[in-house]
C-alpha cells in the first residue's frame, strides 16, 4: 500500500493535514489524528449505516463488554478495520471470542454492515469513530484481550509520520486497556512501517515485538494482496504486554 486509505481529500481535508504544527522527533501529542475524514456519503452508504448501524453498534457510553455481548468472553478489539473483511472472518473463526471493529470510516463501516448483516454473527459490534478518543473516555482497564491492527496508514512522509497509529502515547494507551497478559497483531504492506513499529516498541518499557507467522484465519483480499501484487513483503508483528518493565533503549 502506498497511499493511506484516507487518501486524496478535497480542500478541507488537505489543509486540515497541513495545518498539524512540526514538533521535535519523540513528542507526540494525543490530539495528532492517526486519519483525515472524509465528507460526503454516497446513497447506498446512508442507507446502510441508517438501516443496519443502530443494531451492530454499541450503546451509548462506557463500553460494558457483558452487556453489550451478553456474556463474559474474551473481547478483542480491531483498531481501524476499513470494511471489515477481518474482523467478520476472526468473529466467525473464533464464536467463543467477541470482537469490536471500529473505524472513523463510514463508508467502510456501510460495507461491513451489509456483510455482517448476511454473515449474522452474534459476537461481532461495528462502532463508528476515533479508536484513540473511544478508549481514552470509554472503556475501562484491562477490558481486551487483545487488539488487532491490520494495514494502518502508514503516513511516509516524514512530516506526517507523528500521524502513525503505533507512537508512545497509543501504546501507553493500549497498555491500560489490554488485560496483563494481552497482546497487539500488526500487519502491514510497508517494511518501513514493520521498522517504525519495531523502533517504537524498543523504547517502550512495557511492550515486546516478535515477528511471527501469518495467522491463517485472516482474508488475504485487500492491502494484503495488493501489497504482494507489487511485489511487497507483508510483516507480520505480535506485540505482548510486559508484566514487568524493561529498560528503555534510548
Ligand atoms: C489503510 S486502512 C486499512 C483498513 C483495514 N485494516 C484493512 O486492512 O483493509 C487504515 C484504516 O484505519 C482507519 N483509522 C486510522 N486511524 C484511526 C483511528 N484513530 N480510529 C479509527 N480508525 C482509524 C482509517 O480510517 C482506515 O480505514
Amino acid at each position: 500500500m502506498t497511499e493511506n486509505c484516507e487518501g486524496a481529500g478535497t480542500g478541507p481535508q488537505r489543509s486540515a493535514v497541513r495545518s498539524v504544527p512540526e514538533l521535535p522527533p519523540g513528542v507526540v501529542p494525543a490530539r495528532v489524528r492517526s486519519f483525515v475524514r472524509r465528507g460526503r456519503f454516497s446513497a447506498l452508504t446512508r442507507d446502510r449505516l441508517e438501516r443496519l448501524g443502530p443494531a451492530w453498534s454499541l450503546p451509548e457510553g462506557p463500553f460494558e463488554p457483558e452487556v453489550t455481548f451478553g456474556r463474559v468472553a474474551p473481547v478483542v478489539l480491531e483498531i481501524g478495520c476499513g470494511h471489515g473483511a477481518a474482523a467478520i472472518a476472526y468473529a466467525a473463526e473464533f464464536p467463543s471470542r467477541d470482537m469490536l471493529a471500529m473505524d472513523v470510516h463510514s463508508p467502510g463501516l456501510a460495507r461491513m454492515l451489509a456483510d455482517a448483516a448476511d454473515a449474522g454473527l452474534p459476537n461481532l459490534r461495528i462502532e463508528t469513530g476515533d479508536v484513540v478518543e473511544f478508549l481514552e473516555s470509554r472503556v475501562a482497564p484491562g477490558t481486551f484481550d487483545a487488539a488487532h491492527l491490520f494495514f494502518p496508514d502508514p503516513w511516509p512522509k516524514r512530516k506526517h509520520a507523528k500521524r502513525r497509529f503505533v507512537n508512545p502515547v497509543n501504546l501507553d494507551l493500549l497498555v491500560s486497556v489490554l488485560r496483563p497478559d494481552g497482546h497487539v497483531l500488526v500487519a502491514t504492506d510497508q517494511n518501513f512501517y514493520a521498522d517504525h513499529v519495531r523502533a517504537e516498541v524498543a523504547t517502550h518499557p512495557r511492550w515486546a515485538a516478535y515477528d511471527i507467522e501469518r495467522p491463517t484465519w485472516r482474508p488475504t483480499a485487500g492491502f494484503e494482496a495488493k501489497g504482494r501484487a507489487a511485489g511487497r513483503r507483508i510483516s507480520e508483528l505480535r506485540l505482548d504486554l510486559l508484566a514487568d518493565p524493561q529498560p528503555r533503549q534510548d
